[in-house]
């Protein structure tokens, strides 16, 4: 039998999503030393579509990390959003509404190839592939992560003095904090969202949300000639009972308006359903272990705050080990938690508001439907209730 190799690291990440990128690269920034696990190969990271929104100040920070030229090139920066209900359309003017904010719609996967290749650049360590990822010691003051090359591979081990599960959703991380420590609070919601990739000219310059006819569609972008597209549907639904028509005459109907705007069709090359749910992990740490991103929290994706929260998460951890190693002061880090929470707290809040006022329910009384009409008709007819909605959309200010 093999033996295991052994190194160490200042601080073991787990996960390759944006969380463990953006924390691995604030981190080299601060000269502390990381080493990222992920189970998936680099194609595949690079190659999942997911989110594609990035509130304002995410999109400095790919700046001041020097990681903000190829999104500069090929993103779009928004600064309005449309709602539409009733056949109707409400433009929010963001940028106005919050003082000169805006957001970017750049596709998360163009996010993780542009943070990857820049790490590997770097000189860091982000191993693919990796099987068996374990957590170790967390209780004590040297924990350590181990893992296999492969199903296959030489075991390995890595000693750090903390441990960052960035592991998403389904990672090991979270089940790490004892059952017993750990208070996990969630909401199913009973529809999921069909997404699909068309190849088609861009219909409207700016995402419109809009709850008409069977309910929620979103009109989002990729390029000038890609077109990312998401409507409502059960999510236990089989994407095989959705022929291309089926998809098009829905979105015909969920997003026309009385004016003649035309919705612009094409080639239909991706298509996938996933389910939409609310979920909060306290605490976010537990001994020398600290969670971030979704392995902590899930927010369903009707407010695009998913791959925002996670990298707020970040910020806050790299700051709080900064001040860790450069000061010997870990006032931070022990409060790490309570003020990610915060944060979380209020993007769950925002993700749960946008969800419920744009979908159509089954489960809900007619007069819930009815106050989701007017929490609409409130947006369109107080400046007060746009501009809060504005700033959630944006991003809000940090409170640490
Ligand atoms: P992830 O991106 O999930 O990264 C975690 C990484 O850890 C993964 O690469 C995984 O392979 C790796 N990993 C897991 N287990 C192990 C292990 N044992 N060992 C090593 N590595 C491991 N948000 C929006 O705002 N809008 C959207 O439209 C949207 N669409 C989404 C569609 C899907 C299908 C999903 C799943 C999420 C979507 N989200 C969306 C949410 C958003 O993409 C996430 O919030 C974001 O990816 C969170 O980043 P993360 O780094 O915390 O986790
Ligand atoms: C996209 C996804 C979202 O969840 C959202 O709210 C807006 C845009 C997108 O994939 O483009």
């Amino acid at each position: 039998m093999n033996s295991t190799q052994r190194r160490a690291a200042p601080v073991g990440i787990i996960g390759c999503g944006p969380a463990g990128l953006f924390l691995a690269h604030l981190l080299h920034r601060a000269g502390i030393g990381s080493v990222i696990l992920e189970s998936r190969s680099r194609a595949e990271v690079e190659g999942t579509i997911r989110a594609g929104v990035l509130e304002h100040w995410v999109t400095e920070l790919m700046h001041q990390m020097g990681l903000g030229e190829r999104m500069a090139r090929e993103g779009h920066f928004h600064t309005g959003i449309t709602l539409q209900w009733n056949r109707q359309r409400l433009h929010l003017d963001m940028e106005e509404l919050t003082g000169g904010k805006k957001v970017t719609v750049y596709a998360q996967h163009e996010v993780l190839k542009d943070l990857i290749a820049a790490r590997l650049a770097d000189g860091g360590e982000i191993l693919f592939g990796v099987a068996d990822t374990a957590i170790h010691g967390i209780d004590t003051d040297r924990p350590f992560l181990t893992w296999r090359d492969g199903a296959e591979g030489e075991a390995q081990r890595l000693d750090c003095d903390y441990i960052v599960a960035a592991d998403g959703f389904h990672g090991p991380g979270r089940q790490a904090i004892p059952a017993a420590m750990r208070t996990e609070y969630q909401k199913i919601y009973p529809f999921g969202w069909l997404g699909i990739l068309a190849r088609a000219p861009l219909s409207w310059h700016e995402l419109i949300y809009a709850n008409q006819g069977e309910g929620f569609a979103l009109l989002s972008t990729r390029s000038p000639e890609i077109q990312r597209m998401y409507i409502q549907c059960d999510p236990r639904d089989d994407i095989a009972n959705w022929s291309d028509a089926r998809i098009w005459d829905e979105l015909q109907a969920r997003l026309a308006t009385e004016d003649g705007w035309q919705l612009q069709q094409g080639e239909i090359f991706q298509k996938g359903i996933i389910p939409l749910r609310s979920f909060v992990c306290e605490p976010m740490q537990h001994g020398r272990l600290f969670l971030a991103g979704d392995a902590a929290h899930i927010v369903p994706p009707t407010g695009a705050k998913g791959l925002n929260l996670a990298v707020a998460d970040v910020l806050v951890l790299s700051r709080a080990l900064e001040a860790k190693y450069r000061r010997n002061d870990g006032e931070a880090l022990a409060r790490y938690s309570a003020t990610a929470l915060r944060r979380v707290w209020k993007g769950e809040r925002f993700s749960w508001y946008m969800t419920t006022m744009l979908h159509r329910n089954a489960d809900e009384t007619p007069f819930e439907q009815r106050i989701h009409l007017a929490d609409l008709d409130f947006v369109r007819t107080s400046r007060a209730a746009a501009m809060a909605l504005a700033e959630n959309y944006v991003g809000l200010p940090f409170d640490e």
